[in-house]
């Protein structure tokens, strides 16, 4: 079988000097990619600043026979960070927005200083570095984005108001990139990863973190960033071996004669707010528009107790 090759490809990764993007970064250098290793060398919690991070990095790639440079800069000045890549290869193919730090603490003793770096590292970030990348990728009518989002944005963690935004908007940055990048072959996609590593070491077992291995995660993001992907807004789940993607899901829903009231409302609670047996898998913010131009075959079948055939139903 053939290998998944990277030659000829500038790809950057932010945050590289360690856990994830370090692997990341080690494995496109093996793979033929010319490598920029981005990394702030602060501590987990946003910080102070070192260069040793991403230079270990890239003296470990070019040891191995590989190409990189290091870059120092935070990712909130995406135009530095991409233009390391630009002065040293003369493009950019691939962009992994990987870079992040914790602030955890509850909602009601969080202070502005911790929702703003939060913001300003992850989501403000990823679009800095990204908005810095995108002309020279739709110039050249390429590019592979890769951003991280995190199951704490997708399903809401305790401590964790300001990482769980910013990682949820991650997504949607994603998803309206995909749509804007397509005619282009931009292709954009968000992870979630787990993986064993200083973010992760304080809160897990130890049992726990050796099945986390950051190199699980490389697979997923190698095929997302090759030639021969088509995947593009799209999110997946993944640690320690497993890959799982995830969608939006609608429920039957419930159509109501206008005008109506909050008690009418309040007496088909289990129709607006239960999933029965019939879900629906919508996939542009235009599909309920369908529901709302059919509303008389809607309360039609409604009324017979039918299932809507307004909606499609994938599988
Ligand atoms: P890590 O702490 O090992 O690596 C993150 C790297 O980002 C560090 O080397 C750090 O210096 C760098 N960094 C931080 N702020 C920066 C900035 N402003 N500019 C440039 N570099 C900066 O963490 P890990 O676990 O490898 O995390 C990588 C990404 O994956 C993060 O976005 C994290 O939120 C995300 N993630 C990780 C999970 C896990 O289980 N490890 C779970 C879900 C998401």
């Amino acid at each position: 079988m053939s290998q998944l090759r990277f030659d000829g490809k500038v790809v950057v990764i932010t945050g590289a000097g360690n856990g994830l993007g370090k692997e990341y970064a080690l494995f496109f250098g093996k793979r033929g990619a010319k490598v920029v290793v981005n990394d702030l060398g602060g501590s987990m919690k946003g910080t102070g600043a070192s260069s040793s991070a991403a230079d270990k990095v890239v003296e470990e790639i070019k040891a191995a026979g590989g190409v990189a440079v290091a870059n120092y800069d935070s990712v909130e000045f995406g135009e530095k960070v991409i233009d390391t890549a630009i002065k040293s290869f003369g493009k950019i193919d691939i962009l992994i927005n990987n870079a992040g730090i914790l602030r955890d603490v509850s909602f009601e003793k969080m202070k502005d200083e911790d929702w703003d770096l939060i913001y300003r590292v992850h989501l403000k970030g990823t679009y800095s570095c990204t908005k810095a990348a995108w002309p020279y990728m739709r110039e050249q009518k390429y590019g592979r984005i890769i951003n991280t989002s995190s199951a704490s944005g997708v399903y809401g963690v305790f401590g964790q108001t300001n990482y769980c935004a910013a990682k949820m908007g991650i997504h949607g940055l994603t998803l309206a990139l995909a749509r804007e990048g397509l005619k282009r072959n931009i292709l954009v996609n968000s992870i979630c990863p787990v993986a064993a590593s200083r973010l992760t070491e304080t809160v897990m077992s130890k049992e726990l973190l050796a099945n986390l291995k950051p190199e699980f995660v490389v697979p997923l993001v190698a095929v997302l960033s090759h030639d021969d992907s088509k995947e593009t807004g799209a999110i997946y789940e993944l640690g320690a071996g497993y890959i799982s993607k995830l969608r939006w899901q609608r429920n039957q829903g419930y159509f109501f004669d206008t005008p109506f009231t909050p008690e009418d409302v309040r007496d088909k609670w289990e129709q607006v707010a239960g999933f029965g047996d019939t879900v629906y898998y919508p996939q542009t913010s235009s599909e309920i528009f369908e529901i709302f131009f059919n509303k008389e075959e809607f309360i039609k079948q409604q009324k017979e107790g039918k299932t809507s055939t307004t909606q499609t139903q994938q599988t």
